[in-house]
């Protein structure tokens, strides 16, 4: 079975104070499953906060983003391995604001997943479509072009170690949420154009979605045959929506 992955994108928002409260309810209220993951992304500043707030608890830390260089004269930027000293195991790359608000590239993100995935942090591959392009009846090309982008860069190989996120960019903090069909529907197609690559790979690849998902539709979402999890949003800075979607894909690993 593949792993469930519930993962909090927190983007651009907290204090210290705000912080520590979240992570005090996360870190009393989260229970370790076997299979699943529970992974918080918090602004890059919070990131050692965070580390030193999580301690001991089944939470794993991540990115909201990285440079796909090492180091050196690259003012703004902070690096793969900085990320690691700080005990972070994941990072998003490529999500839709990334793409559309700082000019990220197919060619950028493809970049970051070798560069991260070398350097053995687990990309969050972050794709999706527009609501122009849904509507044209485009979904599939776009989302498929946005996986060809990086699976030819990257190898199949490194699929082996990364997830993906479809995120559909007009269910971003909307509100609108891709119907469990529309999403599946989707997340089928992700899956059969990588196993032309490798099946096996295909398979155990974690394909969460992410867009307006919250504690009231959690559910039939995670009930889709090939959605694995969820990339969340504004939900996951409210402990008891996160922890509810957490405990929801619990029951779906029984
Ligand atoms: P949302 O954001 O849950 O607030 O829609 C999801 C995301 O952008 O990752």
């Amino acid at each position: 079975m593949r792993k469930t992955i519930v993962a909090g994108n927190w983007k651009m928002n907290g204090s210290s104070e705000s912080i520590k409260s979240l992570m005090g309810a996360l870190t009393a209220g989260v229970v370790a499953v076997d299979g699943l993951e529970t992974l918080v992304c918090p602004p890059a500043p919070y990131i050692g906060l965070v580390a030193d707030l999580k301690g001991e608890s089944p939470i794993a830390l991540g990115a909201q983003n990285v440079s796909a260089q090492e180091s050196g004269a690259f003012t703004g930027e902070w690096s793969l391995g900085m990320l690691q000293d700080l005990g972070c195991s994941h990072v998003i790359l490529g999500h839709s604001e990334r793409r559309s608000l700082f000019g990220e590239t197919d060619a950028d993100v493809a970049d970051k997943f070798v560069a991260a995935v070398d350097a053995d942090v687990i990309p969050v591959l972050c794709i999706g479509e527009t609501l122009e392009q849904r509507e044209a009846g485009q979904t599939i090309d776009v989302v498929s072009a946005q996986v060809d982008a990086v699976l030819n860069q990257a190898g199949s190989e490194r699929f082996m170690n990364a997830v993906i996120a479809y995120e559909p960019v007009w269910a971003i903090g909307t509100g609108l949420t891709a119907t469990p069909e529309q999403a599946q529907e989707v997340h089928a197609a992700i899956r059969a154009q990588l196993a032309q690559a490798d099946a096996d790979m295909a398979a155990k690849l974690p394909i969460l979605y992410g867009g307006s998902m919250n504690a009231g539709n959690a559910a039939e979402l995670l009930a889709q045959n090939d959605i694995d999890g969820g990339l969340i949003g504004g939900a996951s800075l409210k402990a008891d929506e996160f922890l509810t979607i957490c405990a929801v894909a619990a029951e779906r690993r029984k």
